[in-house]
């Protein structure tokens, strides 16, 4: 009897400990889930967001706000229609104190869904879902990528105003990603004079492109603009090239068409220009020390997602130094947050209201096995935030 109610007892106070500032302050770990995609067309980007969220934790001894990092991984396949159950693994089950993820815009909403919910703290290094940063913003959520709207946007201005095409037709994956790119491209293509005629859709993940691709031939508009990604990404510029397109329609898209990607596709994508808040050869010191580090540790050259993931370490390492760990305080970690100024590989940025990156959308056009930076498509761009009453 004694025996068992020093058990209980002591069972309680470990308990107790576990979950208190007390344990924090004891060294507890910080439960950091990774949900990212492992599996599928966009598996070469959660590992890049992986990559990168580490080597910042590496940087600074191993070591977030003064606390060692235990890592739970879930692999969400791009899957929308599984994101729910395996986010509440990382909540649930897990415990964990912060949420890192994901890829997919659709999964992503999914995610902030929960954690708006249960007031876990989310920081997203890719999925560019306008809705994250806008009716759906939040405290406790942050983005360290781009939104949607951001990053096709400026394409759209350049397509028309120095490119000077009058007509254009896009093509993407079916779903929120595709869908907001397209439209922020036709937002900015037609606000300077241009006209989109069609915009052409598939499901994701899907790949083929021939029937499509005979039906651009055939339209055949000044330009053509396309969201694809990963894997998706090096079979469409290829196929975009082997069907003899690219002699005749150029080819735009916001960056992730060429990013992590020109290894694969090689002489079909000589000449491509894009958009995005990252490019090759920006030669600042802040990205030639990342790169250098990054191809150190992983024997690959960095791409735009080895960045977000990076920053997602940033904005998790400034918010808990200015709560000393306790990731409790929300309010006062959200004001470091929204007051912090990053140096980026990408170059400065600064948080919006909404919690989305205030950056520079580089020009870029692919040189080699590059994305130069050829100018800027949008000088320190914010998104609108349509929605957000954070
Ligand atoms: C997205 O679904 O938001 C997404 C996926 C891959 C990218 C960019 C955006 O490269």
């Amino acid at each position: 009897m004694i025996r068992s109610t020093a058990f209980a007892a002591s069972a309680l106070a470990a308990a107790l400990a576990l979950a208190s500032p007390l344990a924090m302050a004891q060294g507890a770990k910080l439960k950091v889930g990774l949900m990212l995609p492992y599996s599928g067309t966009f598996t070469a980007l959660g590992v890049a967001i992986e990559n990168g969220f580490k080597l910042y934790v590496d940087e600074q001894g191993g070591k977030i706000g003064g606390r060692e990092i235990e890592f739970f991984k879930v692999d969400d396949e791009s899957d929308p229609a599984k994101a729910t159950d395996n986010v509440n693994k990382l909540i649930k089950r897990d415990n964990v104190d912060v949420i890192v993820g994901t890829v997919h815009s659709g999964v992503a909403m999914a995610m902030a869904r929960a954690a708006k919910e249960s007031g876990t703290l989310l920081i997203v290094p890719n999925a560019g879902s306008d809705a994250v940063t806008g009716p759906m913003c939040a405290p406790n959520i942050f983005r360290s990528s781009f939104s949607n709207w951001q990053s096709s946007y400026g394409m759209g201005t350049v397509a028309a105003k120095q490119e000077k095409k009058k007509t254009a037709m896009t093509i993407t994956w079916k779903y929120a990603a595709g869908e907001e790119m397209t439209n922020a491209f036709k937002e900015g293509f037609e606000k300077e004079g241009g006209k989109v005629s069609k915009q052409i859709t598939l499901p994701f993940p899907n790949v083929e492109f021939q029937a499509l691709l005979t039906e651009i031939a055939a339209a055949k508009p000044d330009a053509v603009f396309a969201f694809f990604a990963g894997g998706g990404a090096v079979k469409f510029v290829k196929d975009y090239a082997a069907a003899g397109l690219n002699k005749t329609i150029p080819l735009y898209g916001p960056g992730f068409l060429t990013d992590g990607t020109l290894e694969a596709q090689g002489d079909a994508a000589q000449g491509l220009l894009t958009t995005l808040h990252y490019a090759d050869g920006l030669n600042t010191p802040k990205d030639n020390a990342f790169r250098l580090a990054y191809a150190k540790s992983f024997k690959i050259q960095p791409d735009v997602y080895a960045v977000q993931g990076y920053d997602a370490a940033q904005i998790l390492a400034t918010g808990l130094n200015a709560v000393k760990g306790d990731v409790s305080k929300k309010a006062e970690f959200a004001a470091a947050v929204e007051k912090a100024k990053f140096d980026s590989p990408r170059g400065v940025f600064t948080m919006s209201k909404s919690h989305n990156p205030i950056q520079d959308i580089y020009l870029r056009k692919v040189d080699g096995k590059e994305n130069k930076v050829v100018g800027i498509a949008s000088k320190q761009l914010s998104d609108p935030a349509r929605g957000c009453r954070n």
